[in-house]
């Protein structure tokens, strides 16, 4: 039963507020949990609620939303059982009643939702992962691992947001973010011998931000990074790229602007051809913009599904996105990131649609992360089989892959890394 429900304003990993929830049980358990906040957002996403009071925080702050907690939610979910999260998640759709919870703004009501499930798990005294994913989860995801920043990720020119490795061919989650942290190291060396030593400054998501200008040149240096670290990039260790190309789409012209050129979308669907072949990419991210469901699906033609296609922008998290990208073939993956939705049961219900179409669900930090390391527990419940939570760097992006280690070593035997089961 929830006794309390609180929040105040903490700060991201990139200075800027976000609202922290905190939930407790009459049975004494507590949960907190920290909304993240994306930077290349979709335009189809929940609405995130700021103060726009340029005088504090150049306008960042997020007291409304603390204020919508204290004042609204909390009065309305005190004395609810706290795991009863359908019941939690209605009402928190019911208080903020807008379709993209503008009103009491989807970093307030994730925050809540997720706190309120870790208050439930606490309560019972059971790990967050067997508590969402039952007493029988115990798949490990497997890490893709964004090493190099580009987009609105980076202060370089490279239109592709991420280049990221997937260490796929390893018997464990430990061996495999071994792999990652040996690879993302050979590259730091690489990049410093080749551009210097600003070229080893990171990103956003902690991983390099070079001076160039050509996607290939970064796939280049990845492929250098994995063989130096002496791993085999067809079976042990595939590339992944998130374009994240609304962000370089120009829509007054109808292009692209990738690698210095403006590219139809014709041109730029030969183009991710060509990088697909020449790589074996695993998988590709919002290779067109967020409305574009048919270059999607022509992509997936083309390529035969040798590639993973991936909707984020495309999806947002949304069954009913979700849906308009299955009727019409534009994806064989997704990105799952709870804060483009606002609560835990939509989230949950997405996850479900997908892996009941067999699409392949990548669980998804932001750009804009914390401490929090509920989403290591959330891959664990729906066995992934991805997860998405940046370089094996930084505080915020370390965060999940240790609790990913902690749950491994929980699990002991019963641990099952993904990529030993999964084929792609
Ligand atoms: P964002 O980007 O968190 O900055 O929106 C992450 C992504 O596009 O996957
Ligand atoms: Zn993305």
């Amino acid at each position: 039963i929830i006794k309390y429900v609180d929040a105040l304003q903490v700060l991201d990993s990139r200075g800027d507020p976000t609202i922290e929830v905190i939930v407790k049980t009459v049975g004494g358990g507590i949960g907190r949990a920290i909304a993240p906040a994306g930077a290349s957002r979709g335009k189809y996403e929940a609405v995130e609620l700021r103060d726009s009071d340029v005088r504090k925080f150049k306008g960042k702050g997020v007291t409304k939303a603390v204020n919508n907690v204290k004042n609204y939610v909390a009065p309305a979910l005190q004395g609810i059982d706290s795991r009863r999260q359908r019941d939690v998640d209605r009402i928190i759709i019911q208080i903020d009643g807008t379709p993209n919870k503008s009103q009491i703004g989807a970093n307030t009501a994730i925050a809540t939702s997720l706190a309120v499930a870790k208050a439930a798990a606490d309560t019972a005294k059971i790990p967050l992962f067997n508590y969402l994913g039952g007493a029988r989860a115990h798949i490990l995801p497997i890490p893709m691992l964004n090493i190099i920043n580009g987009g609105a990720h980076a202060g370089n020119e490279l239109a592709v947001q991420e280049f990221m490795i997937v260490p796929i061919g390893f018997d464990s989650f430990s061996e495999a973010l071994r792999a990652a942290v040996e690879i993302y190291k050979e590259l730091k060396t690489y990049l410093k011998a080749k551009y210097g030593a600003l070229a080893i400054n990171v990103g956003d998501e902690g991983g390099f931000a070079p001076p160039m200008t050509m996607v290939r040149e970064a796939i280049e240096a990845l492929i250098n990074a994995i063989k130096a670290a002496g791993y085999d990039v067809e079976n042990q260790v595939r590339i992944s790229l998130d374009a994240a190309a609304s962000q370089f789409f120009i829509d007054e012209k109808n292009v692209y602007k990738i690698d210095g050129k403006e590219l139809s979308k014709e041109e730029l669907l030969e183009y991710w051809k060509q990088l697909i072949e020449e790589y074996s990419l695993l998988s590709i991210e919002d290779p067109f913009h967020e409305e574009d469901f048919e270059s999607y699906a022509a992509l997936r033609r083309e390529t035969k599904d040798r590639v993973i296609v991936v909707g984020d922008d495309l999806t947002v998290t949304n069954i009913v996105r979700l849906n308009e990208a299955i009727g019409k073939g534009a994806v064989t993956g997704v990105i799952v990131k709870p804060n483009q939705v606002g609560t835990l049961s939509e989230t949950m219900d997405f996850i479900e649609l997908a892996k009941s179409r067999s699409i392949i669900t990548i669980i998804s930090h932001r750009s804009g992360e914390s401490e929090d390391n509920t989403i290591a527990h959330l891959a664990v419940a729906v066995s992934g089989p991805f997860i998405k939570t940046g370089a094996p760097a930084r505080g915020e992006r370390t965060a999940k892959y240790n609790e990913l280690l902690r749950i491994e070593n929980y699990l002991g035997s019963e641990a099952i890394y993904a990529g030993k089961i999964y084929r792609f």
